[in-house]
C-alpha cells in the first residue's frame, strides 16, 4: 500500500529522527530545516529537499513540525500561508494550550486542519511504545493522519480542543519538575554531611521513589472522589512532618525553599477546618489560587 507522503519541518534532535521514522516506514518525505546542512543525511537516505518552508507544505497533505518553539512555529507558518489550504499541521513542539488554540484558529482561518501534540519520550524512544504522543485537536484530521502520529510512538488523542494535548503536557512536565525540585533538595541535604549523590540516589532515594509511584492512583481516587478519605495519613500529620523536613534542612544550612510552597497549601487547608481530611486536599488549596 503507498504510504502518506509527509514533511517533516525542523530538523533538530527530534525533527531528523521523526524524519528518519518516516523515511524508514516508506512514507516519502519531505524535509526542511533553516540550517539545510542538517538535512543532508537524510537526502542521503532518500528524503526530498525543500527550499522554503512553503514548498515543504505544498509537497505533501500533512506536515510534521518540530521546532524549538510556538513562536518559530507561527513564523515558519506565517512564511507558507499559499500553501496551507486544504492542508493537515501536525505541531509536536512543546508549547502552551493558548499558543495552540490561537495556532489552530489562525490555520482554520487559511484553510488547514491542524493537530496540536507534545511528545513525551527523547528522540532514542521515538518510534517505541516507550514514547508517549498526546495530541489533540481537529477530529478529521485524527481520522485522516492519526497514522503518522502513532509512528513515533504510543499516541494519545484527547479530544478536538486544540488545547488539551498542551494542558496536559505541561501538566504532565509540572510533576517531573516537582520530583526534580524534592530531588535536588534531598540530595544538597545529605550532601551536607559529604554524603555522594550517587550511592544516596541509588541505594536509598529511588527505591522509596518508586514505591511512593505506586502511591498516586489511591491518591488521585481520594482526589476524584471530592471527599479526601484518609488512606495514608491526614494533612495533621504532614504539615507536622514538613516542618521536620524544613527544621532539619536549614539547620544543615540548606534552604528549605523547595518545601514552602506544599507546607503552606497543606497549613491553608488544616485553617480552614481540614487537619483530619487526607493530605491529597493539597489539591483543593492549589485549584483556588489566584
Ligand atoms: N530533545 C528532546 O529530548 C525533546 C523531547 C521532547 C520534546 N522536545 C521538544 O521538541 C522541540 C524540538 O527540540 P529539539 O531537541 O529537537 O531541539 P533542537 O535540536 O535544538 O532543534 C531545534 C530546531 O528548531 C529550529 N529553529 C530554532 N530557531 C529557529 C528559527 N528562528 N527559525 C527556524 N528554525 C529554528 C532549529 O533549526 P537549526 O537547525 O537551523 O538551528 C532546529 O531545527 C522542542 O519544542 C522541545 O521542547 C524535545
Amino acid at each position: 500500500m503507498t504510504k502518506t507522503p509527509v514533511s517533516v519541518i525542523g530538523l533538530g534532535r527530534m525533527g531528523a529522527t521523526i524524519a528518519e521514522i518516516y523515511l524508514r516506514e516508506g512514507h516519502p518525505t519531505t524535509v526542511w530545516n533553516r540550517t539545510p546542512a542538517k538535512a543532508e543525511p537524510l537526502l542521503a537516505k532518500g528524503a526530498r529537499p525543500a527550499a522554503t518552508v512553503a514548498e515543504a507544505v505544498a509537497a505533501s497533505p500533512v506536515s510534521v513540525i518540530m521546532l524549538a518553539d510556538d513562536t518559530v512555529v507561527r513564523a515558519s507558518l506565517e512564511s507558507a500561508t499559499s500553501e496551507l489550504d486544504g492542508r493537515t499541521i501536525v505541531n509536536l513542539t512543546t508549547g502552551r494550550p493558548d499558543e495552540a488554540r490561537e495556532l489552530g484558529d489562525w490555520l482554520a482561518g487559511h484553510g488547514a486542519e491542524y493537530l496540536d501534540g507534545g511528545v513525551l519520550g527523547v528522540p532514542q524512544t521515538l518510534a517505541t511504545p516507550e514514547s508517549v504522543i498526546i495530541y489533540s485537536g481537529s477530529t478529521a484530521a485524527n481520522q485522516r493522519h492519526g497514522e503518522i502520529v502513532a509512528a513515533l510512538g504510543t499516541a494519545r488523542y484527547l479530544g478536538a480542543d486544540h488545547g488539551l494535548a498542551s494542558l496536559n503536557d505541561m501538566a504532565i512536565l509540572s510533576g517531573m519538575y516537582g520530583l526534580f525540585s524534592g530531588y535536588f533538595h534531598s540530595v544538597a541535604m545529605v550532601d551536607s554531611e559529604g554524603f555522594k549523590a550517587a550511592e544516596f540516589t541509588k541505594d536509598l532515594l529511588i527505591p522509596w521513589l518508586r514505591s511512593i509511584v505506586d502511591v498516586l492512583p489511591t491518591l488521585a481516587d481520594e482526589i476524584d472522589s471530592g471527599d479526601y478519605p484518609v488512606n495514608f495519613s491526614n494533612l495533621d500529620v504532614n504539615v507536622a512532618g514538613i516542618e521536620n523536613i524544613m527544621r532539619t534542612s536549614r539547620s544543615q544550612g540548606v534552604t528549605d525553599a523547595p518545601l514552602v510552597p506544599l507546607r503552606d497549601a497543606l497549613a491553608a487547608q488544616q485553617e480552614k477546618g481540614h487537619g483530619e481530611a487526607s493530605f491529597s486536599r493539597a489539591v483543593e488549596e492549589l485549584k483556588s489560587s489566584e
